[in-house]
């Protein structure tokens, strides 16, 4: 077993930095857009032995030092029932988006262990024969809640947002039902095995400093509490650096930052027992090789020593990025010492 990524996360890592990357088993890779010639993508979330291969391609190809569940955020507003589809041009869509509080009152109440009881054999498959940690992972409750009344990505999420502020009642009811959802998919993939959960609380960074604090670090703050003494939390909000010392203060195991971030700069200001991770720009995979080097090597001099840094990019690897730039980045990062 190789524990890198846990010492990292339980900031006492003596050993070489460890790196995966988030979207690690995605379209970049042929291996992965073989099976979806074959599958949905939704079906592939759902079958126990397709989570089990597709989250092992990234393992088996480039050596990550963590696995991440093959899974999706959206299927906690799928088991909701508000209808789930992805459509190749535009993304997830959700069918019956939330228009009114009636239709927050009328979600029915879901049980993790049942309704996404697939995640979890798709966990006990891989606890089998992984030899990294598995990261298990769900969105945050901001974030859900703009997918289900947005109904698709959109980065203005002004819907969200003047709901927010028309109604915030109805607004934290929601939050709080999902809140719950995910505590529960959460605590069911610790059961299961996982040995590291992140929560992708993606769209937050969009709040004011107020609202960040009303909207999303409330719930963010259940959700550690709830989890931290069964299993360590990483924390990953686009635009985390300008809220640096509000998500500190709930205490999770480690923050994930994007690209804006001086990830050196930062460290001298989190408390010594937080990790953190990051935050190379997912766009300098396109680079050639000796930028992408010289990237990380900036990164990794910054932080070189530190025993609660993990490498990683600063969001998900996008679709078309060369993979052979992914294998150079690990190559380099795992021989820098
Ligand atoms: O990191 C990993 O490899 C683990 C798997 C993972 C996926 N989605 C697989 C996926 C994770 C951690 C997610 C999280 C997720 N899903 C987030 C939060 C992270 C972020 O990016 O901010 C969000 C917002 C979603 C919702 C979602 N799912 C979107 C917006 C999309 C479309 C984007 C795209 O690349 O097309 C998806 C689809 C999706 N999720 C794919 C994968 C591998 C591509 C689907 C395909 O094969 O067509």
């Amino acid at each position: 077993m190789n524990f890198l990524f846990l010492d990292a996360l339980n900031c006492r890592n003596k050993g070489r930095i460890p790196i995966w990357l988030m979207r690690q088993a995605g379209r970049y890779m042929p291996e992965y857009r073989a099976l979806r010639e074959k599958h949905l993508f939704l079906q592939m979330c759902h079958e126990p032995e397709l989570i089990n291969e597709v989250t092992q391609l990234p393992v088996r190809s480039f050596g990550m030092d963590a696995a991440i569940l093959f899974s999706d955020i959206l299927l906690i507003p799928e088991a909701l029932g508000v209808g789930l589809h992805f459509n190749d041009s535009v993304g997830p869509v959700i069918e019956r988006p939330l228009a009114s509080s009636s239709d927050i009152a009328s979600l029915p109440r879901i049980q993790a262990r049942e309704d996404l009881s697939y995640i979890a054999k798709g966990i006990r498959l891989l606890k089998g024969c992984l030899k990294v940690p598995l990261i298990g992972f769900a969105g945050g409750p901001f974030t859900l809640a703009s997918y289900m009344i947005e109904g698709k990505t959109d980065r203005t999420l002004r819907k969200t947002k003047q709901w927010m502020l028309r109604d915030p009642a109805s607004f934290h009811h929601l939050l709080s039902l999902l809140c719950e959802c995910i505590i529960g998919c959460l605590e069911m993939q610790i059961e299961a095995g996982i040995d590291a959960a992140q929560i992708f609380d993606s769209w937050a960074g969009t709040l004011a400093w107020p609202q960040f604090h009303e909207f999303s670090l409330g719930y963010l703050q259940k959700i550690v509490q709830r989890l931290k003494t069964r299993c360590p939390v990483i924390l990953f909000c686009k635009g985390a650096s300008a809220f640096t010392q509000e998500l500190a203060s709930i205490h999770p195991g480690a923050i994930s930052f994007d690209w804006n971030a001086n990830l050196p700069a930062l460290r001298r200001v989190l408390p010594a027992n937080i990790a953190f991770q990051g935050n190379l720009d997912p766009d300098i995979l396109h680079a050639s090789k000796s930028v992408i080097c010289g990237e990380a090597a900036r990164l990794l001099n910054g932080l070189r020593g530190d025993p609660g840094y993990i490498f990683n990019l600063g969001h998900g690897i996008h679709p078309d990025t060369p993979v052979d730039s992914v294998r150079a980045l690990v190559e380099y990062v795992k021989e820098f010492s």
